[in-house]
């Protein structure tokens, strides 16, 4: 169940007679529970609770309805029950049906609270759904509620009027659904006068059944659009002339509304009785999208960037430098004004802003600043001089962009009413005005220059439909000659492979020209060159939040290089984290954030994630395109190790039409004996055969064994296939038909073969490497290592190993791509003596010994991240130990340490080779020199 649907289901229980014996039930019920999980619990199998009338969910929650007065005392009781601590209860909760008492075990927070008004509090039990929430919607759910409502009515109405869901109309039906929302906002904010007068009017005046809800809506529509000078012409009914003159485009073109069933109007009612007042723009937005959204109506309330995150993209991106210009401002009052003139033309642009909560938190934190700066200039009665036109956006999807202007406006009001007060927020709000800023459109597409013009020249064009997003009417003079410009958002990310035809011809659009792999780009690579090229014509600082790949394997060659050589560099970078919202789909998205722009001065800041958990921001001269500290170098393909490590090649190459690969039942079928099985066979290691332990066998058949090996039907069968399936093939298949017995090439160790497979999961914490038994083969899906020293184990089963490989290499999608070339033979390693190599070997077979206790677990199994057992983990940990130890005498804080200290002995190794090169050359011409004379 999603935030949503748990919302109302709460909400319909609270609204229920309060039934004792039944409470639980439905409780948990409403959380998702299953008819089978909650019959068991009734029969009381499963349920373990020692507290009268209480139920105790294992691992969940234990609940007791108490007897009238007594709820403090049950929840006492609860608190108390060895049962809640042996069942692991993260919750308590007791209730007597007149009041509700619960407690979060882990967290330590309580809530109190009148039954009914039970599902106010539906953030704090969301856990018990899986859903691990936030603190904006715990304490305050009504972006969820008012999100639940909208989507019900939305749904209904579609289904009512079905021509409004084409895609001619769905712009209307959006449009629609902004007028509603504002008219809900409008009401419990005294926009509009009087209490409720939207809800209460359209509840009077249109019919129970509904008949006639879409004439008197569009009768208040109309009213909104009439300036009270022309009412007496206008021919408005009395109710509707109630409603002020709000305009803005929002009110302006057709008022006609969609039919009403008597359901939708029900739910156009519950919507209006909620308390609009306390939407969040920023987080109500991103919720709300989801309505018009038939692939995100699943996920209905879960989708919210937090305001924390948006904050990494902000803070350091242009607000830090405000605030820090504040504090040394101190009382300085042309220091104030000045920095209060400064804030007032400063534009940001987010270019791919759907709802807008990135230009929202922007400006409610400017507004924050300049509210400050009057308070000590002693003009705290000053209206704001910040335009919330310098708040600009470009969105694909219009739904998003209505509700992005929305937001804004509502945020406007808002901020107005904190720091002014009501009555001058109110004095000055309407009428809207009717300038568009938020650009319906493709951003890649668009040039962004003309949405935000990098000076002040730009022609005054007044839009007569703030809401029509007309994209010839988007210059507005900004006034701001001289401001700055910050573009920023987190863009959609799309690796290669997610791209859908026309996003790969935007792609090819911006960088055909420019680059030859630009197939292998992200999507989100668009806004980063769109944001460069726009830096040509002006000053601007951009910070895009985006994922990893962006800043690893090929796209550093390839996005960076580029960037770096029209002028651009990074001046701050937020390594990896997690981008949470409550969206279960996207519960895990690692991403970076990327502060750019030319002509950047002073240190660069370096921000991570230690191991603990904690924050580290470091001061450094330069960070590359991998987000490390250093100097801007692409790690290139290196066909031999640069260090000590041993040489690592491609598994065997079967090319064999399938045919010389064998499951374990086409190996029966071949009745070999014992013998004839171990002269004419193998077992064969690709990647899901050493990380699942798929048994796979191969025919591996010497020159010397062929006539005999050939001499048995089924074999001989096999051979003849693979003949045909070559002989028909390319270049290379062709040349090696003459030997179908065999792979392109038969490599095995003659000792022990270390593999490390072609593609893994970054999900593990480790790379699965290891050793395959002797007389098994690899197959090409994994790399190998033949009778290499069990040190280079160790270093592949290394953090550091994983996180270079994780940087350098491609990405399939969420997966390692394994590259010896590219990610092996680059890999620094300091110089090991052999006592190091020593330590390392044991270390590897520690590792082994550790897996072997788990024995038959496979490699999936054991490097699970959630249940990867604590003797293995150890030994990892104990390889990390002694290899971080050999490079710094220590463990490292975190992978960014780590990258730095790799990227470090990179760049000399790269000097060091090219120095190295001339002298070498020199001498061979010497010694060639000496030969010819
Ligand atoms: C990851 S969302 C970010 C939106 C918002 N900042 C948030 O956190 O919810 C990316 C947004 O970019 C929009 N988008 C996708 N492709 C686009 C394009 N080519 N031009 C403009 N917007 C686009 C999507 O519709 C989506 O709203």
């Amino acid at each position: 169940m999603n935030a949503v649907e748990i919302e109302q289901a709460i909400s319909d229980l609270a609204l229920q007679p309060f039934d004792a014996a039944e409470f639980p039930f439905a409780f948990l019920a409403a959380f998702g529970n299953k008819e089978t999980t909650l019959k068991r619990l009734r029969a009381g199998n499963n349920n373990a609770s020692d507290v009268p009338g209480g139920v105790l969910q294992r691992n969940n929650i234990h609940i007791a309805v108490c007897s009238p007065g007594t709820t403090g005392a049950g929840l006492q009781a609860l608190r108390a029950s060895p049962a809640t601590a042996k069942g692991k209860a993260k919750f308590i909760l007791a209730t007597d049906g007149q009041t509700l008492e619960a407690e979060d075990l882990s967290a330590g927070e309580t809530i109190a609270c009148d039954y009914p008004s039970f599902p106010d509090h539906f953030g704090f039990f969301l856990p018990l759904a899986g859903i691990s929430t936030v603190k904006e919607i715990k304490d305050n759910p009504i972006d969820v509620r008012a999100t639940g409502r909208l989507n019900k009515l939305y749904v209904e109405l579609l289904r009512e009027n079905p021509s409004w869901a084409t895609a001619e109309r769905r712009g209307d039906m959006n449009h629609f659904m902004a007028r509603l929302i504002f008219c809900f906002f409008a009401e419990d904010t005294d926009i509009f006068n009087g209490e409720a007068l939207f809800t209460r009017t359209v509840e009077q005046m249109s019919d129970r059944d509904a008949g006639n809800t879409h004439q008197v809506l569009s009768e208040i529509f109309r009213a909104m659009n009439v300036k009270i000078a022309d009412r007496a012409a206008a021919n408005l009914p009395r109710w509707a002339d109630a409603f002020p003159y709000v305009n803005g485009g929002l009110f302006s073109g057709s008022a006609e509304v969609p039919r009403f069933t008597r359901m939708a109007r029900t739910y156009l009612l519950h919507a209006g009785t909620l308390n609009w007042k306390q939407i969040n723009p920023d987080i109500f937005g991103s919720m709300i999208q989801a309505v018009a959204d038939e692939d995100e109506r699943g996920e209905l309330g879960m989708h919210y960037t937090s305001v924390p995150n948006i904050l990494k993209v902000l803070n350091p991106l242009f607000l830090d430098d405000l605030r820090a210009q504040l504090e040394a401002a101190g009382d300085n009052k042309i220091k104030l004004l000045n920095l209060r003139k400064r804030i007032a033309r400063i534009r940001v642009f987010d270019p791919a802003c759907g709802s807008g909560n990135f230009l929202v938190i922007a400006y409610k934190q400017m507004r924050e600043i300049e509210a400050e700066i009057n308070r000590r200039r002693g003009e705290s009665h000053l209206g704001s001089e910040i335009p919330l036109t310098n708040f600009r956006g470009i969105e694909l999807r219009d739904f998003p962009a209505e509700i992005a202007r929305l937001a804004l406006i509502i945020a406007e009001f808002q901020c107005d009413v904190l720091y002014r007060g009501q009555k001058d927020a109110l004095a000055e709000f309407l009428p809207l005005t009717a300038e568009n800023w938020i650009v319906c459109g493709n951003a890649l597409r668009l040039d962004w220059l003309s949405i935000c013009p990098t000076t002040g020249t730009g022609v005054k064009v007044t839009a007569d439909d703030l809401f029509g997003t007309p994209l010839n009417q988007t210059e507005i003079d900004f006034e701001n000659e001289g401001g700055e410009t910050y573009i920023l958002g987190n863009p959609p990310y799309l690796g290669a492979r997610w791209q859908e035809d026309a996003q790969k011809d935007d792609i090819q659009g911006l960088f055909a020209h420019r680059c030859k792999n630009w197939k292998s780009l992200d999507y989100v690579s668009g806004w980063f060159i769109k944001a460069s090229d726009y830096m040509g014509h002006g000053s601007a600082l951009a910070a895009f939040v985006t994922t990893n790949s962006a800043c690893q394997g090929i796209q550093v060659p390839t996005l960076w290089s580029m960037l770096f050589s029209a002028g651009c560099e990074i001046f701050f970078a937020h390594t990896s984290f997690k981008w949470q919202n409550l969206a279960s789909k996207n519960a895990g998205v690692t991403v970076a954030i990327v502060g750019f722009g030319r002509s950047v001065r002073g240190t660069r800041r370096l921000m991570s994630v230690a191991e603990d958990g904690s924050l580290v921001v470091k001061l450094v001269d330069n960070i590359n395109g991998y987000l490390t500290a250093g100097a801007n170098i692409e790690v290139e393909k290196a066909s031999s190790p640069m260090c000590q490590q041993a040489e690592m090649t491609f598994g065997n190459t079967p090319i064999d039409g399938g045919h010389l690969l064998l499951d374990a039942r086409e190996l029966e079928a071949l009745g070999l004996d014992a013998d004839q099985a171990s002269r004419f066979t193998r077992r064969i290691y690709g990647s899901s055969e050493f990380i699942r332990g798929v048994p796979r066998h191969c025919l591996w058949i010497s020159d010397e064994d062929l006539a005999e090996a050939t001499s048995i039907p089924a074999v001989r069968k096999r051979v003849e296939l693979v003949r045909e399936s070559r002989q028909k093939g390319g270049a290379t298949a062709k040349e090696i038909a003459v030997r179908s017995h065999q792979f392109q090439r038969m490599n095995e160790g003659r000792f022990q073969t270390i593999v490390v497979p072609g593609v893994s999961s970054e999900n593990r914490p480790f790379l699965p490497v290891g050793l395959i038994e002797r007389g098994a083969v690899p197959s090409n899906k994994c790399f190998a290592l033949y009778d290499a020293p069990l040190w280079n184990m160790a270093l592949i089963a290394s953090r550091l190993h994983w996180v270079w490989i994780g940087t350098v290499c491609v990405r399939m999608r969420t997966d390692f791509s394994y590259s010896n070339t590219l990610g092996w033979n680059t890999f620094p390693v300091p110089l090991l003596t052999e006592q190091n190599k020593a330590d390392l070997a044991r270390c590897a077979e520690n590792i082994l010994l550790a897996r072997e206790a788990h024995f038959p677990a496979t490699i999936a199994d054991l490097y699970d991240p959630d249940t990867m057992p604590e003797n293995l983990r150890q030994a990892h940990e104990h390889n990390d130990e002694v290899l971080e130890r050999i490079y710094i005498g220590r463990r490292f804080k975190n992978d960014t340490e780590r990258l730095e200290k790799l990227f470090d002995l990179y760049t000399k190794l790269v000097a060091k080779a090219s120095s190295a090169k001339p002298a070498k050359a020199a001498s061979a011409k010497k010694a060639a020199r000496k030969a010819a004379a």
